[in-house]
């Protein structure tokens, strides 16, 4: 049972800066879209949901969130009694964000190719994006933080959480109407 908490605490701390950078740029997104409204084939390369201004806010929330929480790690481990939750190495901060802008970036692209217009949902690519692509950069840029933080368990604890805590927020953004759809 404490080995579950461990391992929960861990998936959810070490994944913060890939879930929040989306969320941010719910709130900020507007402005020019990354495609300039180019069309390939029969529709948008992107589309207009794909904003400079969001991906650009998105990945600084998610970095600036991962140096909030490398300063609170000290008192984090003493309250919840978790020693393994990780610090974050600085290029670790900017693939976590950065990865889930671009994983979202990269739904998006999938979305226009087959047939999705802007707001349609893609049920599982939707809520798995942004971690497949997260955590693969990060992998990439620092792969011995990587496979000493995502153990596994941590890995199959984020699988299961990811799509429950993505509809979750994106249901309460809908709610509060910040969100057009509730995925
Ligand atoms: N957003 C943004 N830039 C991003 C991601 C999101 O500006 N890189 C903003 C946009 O205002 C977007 C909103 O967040 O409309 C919701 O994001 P999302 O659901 O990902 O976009 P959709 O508009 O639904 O478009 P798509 O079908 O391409 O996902
Ligand atoms: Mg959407």
């Amino acid at each position: 049972m404490v080995d579950l908490v461990g391992t929960v605490a861990v998936a959810v701390w070490a994944m913060l800066p890939a879930y929040v950078p989306n969320n941010a740029a719910v709130l900020a997104g507007g402005g020019r879209p990354i495609d300039g409204g180019r069309i390939w084939g029969d529709s948008r390369l992107l589309g207009d949901g794909k904003t400079w201004r969001g991906t650009a806010v998105g990945t600084l929330v998610g970095v600036a969130l991962a140096v909030a929480l490398n300063a609170l790690r000290p008192t984090a481990v003493d309250a919840l009694g978790v020693p393994a939750l990780p610090e974050f190495p600085p290029l670790a901060m900017g693939t976590l964000a950065f990865g889930a802008m671009l994983g979202d970036i990269t739904a998006s692209f999938l979305k226009r190719r087959t047939g999705r217009q802007r707001g349609a949902a893609f049920p599982v690519v939707d809520q798995l994006d942004f971690v497949v692509v997260a955590l693969a950069l990060t992998a990439l840029a620092a792969p011995a933080w990587f496979g000493d933080t995502f153990t596994l368990s941590v890995l199959a604890t984020v699988a299961v959480l990811t799509p429950a805590l993505h509809l979750l927020t994106n249901g309460i953004a809908y709610a509060l109407g910040v969100k057009d759809e509730p995925w």
